[in-house]
C-alpha cells in the first residue's frame, strides 16, 4: 500500500501521558502501558486505531475494564468513549530474536532499541505517527547495571529504575537501554547556568575511546547557544554505542544512540576522516534536540524539516571548527557521488516526497543532502542577518509543535516579506536542474545569459523553473578580482544578467561556493580553468577548475584515447608546490574524481561508460602524475610528515591528507616501498591504514594485509576497515572472488549490519570491480541481498541502490544486472521494504 502526503489527516485522540514498564527478558520482554487517552477537539473522526506488529497481546484495559480488541498484523482498534479513558495493555515481545533492529532488539547482551520512523509499533499498541506527542514515564525492571530511558532520572533501586521525560514527544524519539555498561562521564554548563550530566556508555573494553566523543558533544552544546542560541533542556544527556545498527545514530531524546563506528575514537583504531565524521554526527543528534525534538515533524513526509536542516546546521558546526573550504569541497564531492546519482536516476524523488510504501526507503541523500543545500540556498537569497531572524522566529512560534515545510518557510516570508512561492519548488520538484551559461563581450559591457532545465524524473514529466542562485565574481586578466561575489537570482527558465563598466573583457567565476545543487553546463578551455586554479579568491571554484580540468583529461582519454593532458599535468605541478596553499586544499586537487562521477557524466554525454576504460585511463594518469611530479614527492611527503603523538586536528589532518597523495603516487614509482615502511613504523591508524590502502592500490601489500588482521582481529571497527579496504581497493578482475572468499571468512556476520556493509557496501563502491564484465559482483551481490533480507529488510533495502545507475551502462551490462533484479523481485516473502526498491529501480 502507498501513503499519501495528500490524505494527511490529524489523530482522533491526543495524549497526555504515558506510563511504560519493561520487564526484561530476552526471548519474552512484557510490556505494560498505561495511556491517558482524550479526543482530539482539532478533528470530528473519532475511528481508534493503534499501531502493532509482532505484538503478543496480553492483556487490555479500558479504564480498569477488559476488553477485547480486533487485532490485525498491523495494529489494534476498538471502540472507546467518547470522553477521556485510561488504555492499559501488556504485551510481550522477543527482542532476542529481533534481527531486523527495529524496536526493542539484542546486540551483544545488551537490550537498546530503534524506533524511527515507524518502530515503536514493535513495543506496544500507540498511534505510532509523528504529530502524536507525549510526555512519557518508564520504568525498567531487569537484573542490568545500567538501566536507561529518556529525559530524567526519576529513581532507582537494584534491578529498576524509573525516568520521566518532562518535553512531550512522538514516539519515535522514545528509546531504553539496559546492560552491563560503562560510562564515560562529564559535566556541562548551559549558558544560563544548569547542571548537566553527561555520560557515554559503551560495552567493557571500549573505555578508551570515549574522550573524543565527549569533547565533541561538548563543543557542539557551546556552539548551538553561541550560533543559534539553543540551550540544552534536561538535567542529564546519555549517548550508548552499540555494536549493531542499521544507521549512523540516532537524536532519541536524552538517550541519543550511535552506531559505535559513528562515536568510538582512538587514535590508534581510527582515521583522520573517523574522527571529523565522529565529531560531526555527534553534533548532529545533538543539533536534533532543538531542530527535531522540540519541533518535529507532522508526518513522515516533511522528514527533510528536521534532517535537512540538522545536516546543514552540523555542516555549519564542522566549517566553524575546521577548514570552511574544505568541508565544503567535501560535501560537493559527496553529493555529486551520491545525490546525483540519485536525483538522476529511477530512484529521484523530491526532498518532500509525495508517497511512499516504506518510509525507512526515504532517509536518502536527497532528503538529507540535497534539503540541507536547499537551507544553503535559502540563507544565501536572504542573507545571514534574515536567516537567524527567521531561525529565530521557528523556535519561538513552533517550540512543542509538530510540524511542516510550510510552516517553516512561513517563518521567512514572514521575516523577509519575500514570496517563497516559487522557491518552494526546490521541495516538491526532484532531479538536477540543469543550468546552461554562454556570455557575451560588447562596448564594456559583459553579459551572462543562464539557461535551466530540469530532466523528467519519475511521476514528473515536465519541470517549472526554480529560484536558483547563482554567486558570480568577475577576474581581471592579471588574477585580480575585479567584482567580488554576486548573488544573482536567476527565476526565469532564460535570464541575463549585466556588468558594465569593465575595462577589459573578465574571466567569470560561476557558482562560488557551489551556491545550488544544480549542474553548470558551460563551454570552458583548459587555459580558462588553469587560470581559475591558479587565481580565483573563491576557493570552492578554485577547486572546480581543477576538478574540471580533471575529468576533461581523463575523459579525452577515455573518449578519443588522448594522452594524459599536458596541461593539466603542469597546472598539477605549480599547485602543488605552492606551499602557500592549504595542505588539505592541494589534496583535495590532488585527488582522482571517482569513476563513478566519470561514468556519470560519459552518460550525461551519450557515451555508455565502460568501467574498464574508466579504471584504465585513472590508472594511466595516476602512473603519468607521478612521474610528472616525481622530483616534488620526497620533498612534500617529508614536509607533511606531522612530528609528535598524533593529535586529531585539523591542521594535523589537513597536512596527513597531502601526506597520503604523496604516499600514493610515490607507490606507484618505488613499487610500494616508502608505503611498507610507513605501514611498520605507523603509530597511529590513519597512517597505517593509508599504507595499507596505498599498497593494495598497486595490488600489493599481502603481507601486510596479514599483519594488519593479526594486530587488529579483536576489534571490531578495525576489521570493518580491513574487510573493506580488500575489495574496495582491488584490481577489478578480483574484486568479487576477494569479496566472495571474505564472506565466508569466521570473522563474516551477516546479522552486523556494520560487518555486512564492509564487504558488500565496498564491494558495491569499487566501480570497475562492480561492474566488471564476468557479472560475478552483480550476482554475488544479490545473492547476500536475498539471503538478509528475511532477516534484517532496511539495511537489504538501503543497498539495494547499489543498482540503481543501471541504465548507465551498456547493453551487456544492463542485461546482466536485470537477471539479478528479477532474481530478488522473484524471491518469495520478500520485505516491503526491498519489494519497493527493487521495483522502483526495475521500473527505470
Ligand atoms: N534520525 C536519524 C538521524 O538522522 C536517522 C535514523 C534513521 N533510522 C531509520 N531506521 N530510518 O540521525
Ligand atoms: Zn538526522
Amino acid at each position: 500500500t502507498t501513503i499519501y502526503l495528500k490524505d494527511y489527516t490529524p489523530f482522533g485522540y491526543v495524549v497526555d501521558s504515558v506510563h511504560l514498564t519493561f520487564d526484561l527478558e530476552p526471548h519474552s520482554t512484557r510490556v505494560t502501558s498505561r495511556i491517558a487517552f482524550a479526543p482530539n477537539t482539532e478533528t470530528t473522526d473519532r475511528s481508534f486505531f493503534l499501531h502493532g506488529e509482532q505484538l503478543k497481546l496480553i492483556s487490555a484495559k479500558i479504564d480498569g475494564i477488559a476488553i477485547s480488541p480486533t487485532v490485525t498484523e498491523q495494529g489494534l482498534s476498538c471502540d472507546v468513549p467518547n470522553a477521556p479513558f485510561t488504555w492499559e495493555t501488556v504485551v510481550e515481545i522477543d527482542p532476542a530474536n529481533n534481527t531486523a533492529l527495529e524496536g526493542l532488539y539484542m546486540s551483544n547482551g545488551m537490550y537498546c532499541t530503534q524506533c524511527e520512523a515507524e518502530g515503536f509499533r514493535k513495543i506496544t499498541f500507540y498511534p505510532d505517527r509523528p504529530d502524536v506527542m507525549a510526555v512519557f514515564t518508564v520504568r525498567i525492571n531487569g537484573p542490568h547495571p545500567v538501566l536507561l530511558s529518556n529525559g530524567n532520572p526519576v529513581d532507582a533501586g537494584p534491578h529498576w529504575a524509573e525516568w520521566h521525560d518532562p518535553w512531550p514527544k512522538p514516539a519515535y524519539l522514545f528509546a531504553l537501554v539496559a546492560g552491563e555498561l560503562l560510562a564515560h562521564s562529564s559535566t556541562f554548563t548551559t549558558v544560563s547556568g544548569k547542571h548537566v550530566d553527561l555520560n557515554l556508555y559503551v560495552r567493557p573494553g571500549d573505555e578508551g575511546k570515549c574522550a573524543f566523543g565527549m569533547e565533541a558533544l561538548k563543543k557542539s552544546m557551546i556552539w548551538d547557544e553561541q550560533v543559534y542560541g539553543r540551550e540544552y533542556d534536561l538535567d542529564v544527556f546519555n549517548i550508548v554505542a552499540v555494536d549493531d545498527f542499521n544507521m549512523g545514530a540516532m537524536e532519541n531524546k536524552g538517550l541519543n544512540v550511535f552506531n559505535s563506528s559513528c562515536v568510538l575514537a582512538s587514535p590508534e583504531t581510527s582515521t583522520d576522516d573517523n574522527f571529523e565524521r565522529i565529531e560531526a554526527i555527534i553534533a548532529h543528534e545533538y543539533f536534533h534536540n532543538w531542530t527535531g525534538n522540540r519541533i518535529t515533524c507532522r508526518d513522515w513526509f516533511q522528514l527533510c524539516l528536521k534532517e535537512g536542516l540538522t545536516v546543514f546546521r552540523d555542516s555549519q558546526f564542522t566549517s566553524d571548527l575546521r577548514s570552511a573550504p574544505v568541508k565544503r569541497i567535501r560535501d560537493v564531492i559527496d553529493l555529486r557521488g551520491r545525490q546525483f546519482a540519485e536525483d538522476n536516476g529511477p530512484l529521484s524523488h523530491p526532498v518532500r516526497p509525495e508517497s511512499f510504501q516504506e518510509i525507512n526507503n526515504f532517509y536518502t541523500a536527497t532528503v538529507y543532502e540535497k534539503g540541507a543545500e536547499v537551507i544553503g540556498m535559502l540563507k544565501r537569497l536572504v542573507g545571514d542577518a534574515a536567516y537567524c531572524e527567521a531561525v529565530d522566529l521557528y523556535f519561538a512560534r513552533h517550540d512543542g509543535q509538530a510540524c511542516t515545510i510550510e510552516d517553516w518557510l512561513k517563518v521567512f516570508e514572514d521575516t523577509t516579506g519575500r514570496d517563497l512561492t516559487q522557491f518552494k519548488r526546490w521541495y516538491s520538484q526532484a532531479g538536477t536542474p540543469r543550468v546552461n551559461v554562454t556570455e557575451d563581450w560588447t562596448d564594456g559591457t559583459y553579459t551572462l545569459t543562464f539557461t535551466q532545465s530540469t530532466p523528467a524524473t519519475p511521476g514528473q514529466p515536465h519541470k517549472d523553473p526554480r529560484v536558483i542562485p547563482i554567486a558570480v565574481g568577475l577576474l581581471g586578466s592579471n588574477g585580480d578580482e575585479v567584482r567580488k561575489t554576486e548573488m544573482l537570482e536567476l527565476t526565469e527558465a532564460s535570464q541575463s544578467f549585466s556588468f558594465d563598466g569593465l575595462s577589459s573583457r573578465p574571466t567569470p567565476s560561476i557558482l562560488r561556493e557551489f551556491s545550488a545543487p544544480v549542474i553548470l553546463e558551460r563551454d570552458s578551455t583548459n587555459a580558462e580553468r588553469a587560470f581559475l586554479l591558479a587565481h580565483d579568491t573563491d576557493p570552492f571554484n578554485r577547486w572546480e577548475a581543477g576538478n574540471a580540468l580533471a575529468k576533461d583529461a581523463r575523459l579525452n582519454m577515455i573518449i578519443k584515447g588522448a594522452a594524459p593532458d599536458a596541461d593539466y599535468l603542469d597546472a598539477l605541478q605549480k599547485l602543488v608546490r605552492d606551499d602557500d596553499l592549504d595542505p588539505g586544499f592541494r589534496a583535495l586537487v590532488l585527488q582522482p574524481p571517482s569513476a563513478s562521477d566519470l561514468a556519470q557524466t560519459l552518460f550525461e554525454n551519450e557515451h555508455a561508460p565502460d568501467p574498464q576504460a574508466i579504471y584504465d585511463a585513472s590508472e594511466t594518469m595516476a602512473q603519468t602524475l607521478a612521474q610528472t611530479l616525481a622530483d616534488s614527492l620526497p620533498r612534500l611527503y617529508a614536509a607533511t610528515t606531522v612530528e609528535g603523538p598524533y593529535q586529531p586536528d585539523a591542521v594535523g589532518a589537513s597536512n596527513r591528507m597531502l601526506n597520503f597523495r604523496m604516499l600514493a603516487l610515490l607507490s606507484r614509482l618505488d613499487g610500494g616501498d616508502q608505503a611498507a615502511q610507513q605501514f611498520a613504523s605507523a603509530d597511529n591508524m590513519t597512517l597505517q591504514y593509508a599504507a595499507l590502502v596505498c599498497l593494495l592500490s598497486i595490488d600489493k601489500g599481502a603481507e601486510q594485509n596479514q599483519a594488519f588482521f593479526y594486530q587488529w582481529k579483536d576489534d571490531r571497527l578495525v576489521m570493518d576497515k580491513w574487510f573493506a579496504a580488500q575489495v574496495a581497493f582491488a584490481t577489478p578482475e578480483k574484486t568479487a572472488a576477494i569479496a566472495a572468499t571474505l564472506t565466508q571468512h569466521p570473522l563474516f556476520d551477516m546479522k552486523n549490519p556494520n560487518r555486512f556493509r564492509a564487504v558488500m557496501g565496498a564491494l558495491a563502491m569499487n566501480h570497475a570491480g562492480f561492474h566488471h564484465i564476468s557479472g560475478d559482483a552483480y550476482s554475488l551481490l544479490a545473492d547476500w541481498l536475498i539471503k538478509l533480507d528475511p532477516l534484517n529488510p532496511q539495511t537489504t533495502a538501503r543497498m539495494c541502490s547499489a543498482f540503481q545507475t543501471w541504465k548507465r551502462y551498456d547493453a551487456d551490462r544492463q542485461a546482466l544486472i536485470k537477471i539479478q533484479l528479477d532474481r530478488i523481485a522473484a524471491t518469495p516473502d520478500l520485505s516491503r521494504d526491498t519489494t519497493e526498491m527493487i521495483t522502483r529501480i526495475r521500473e527505470a
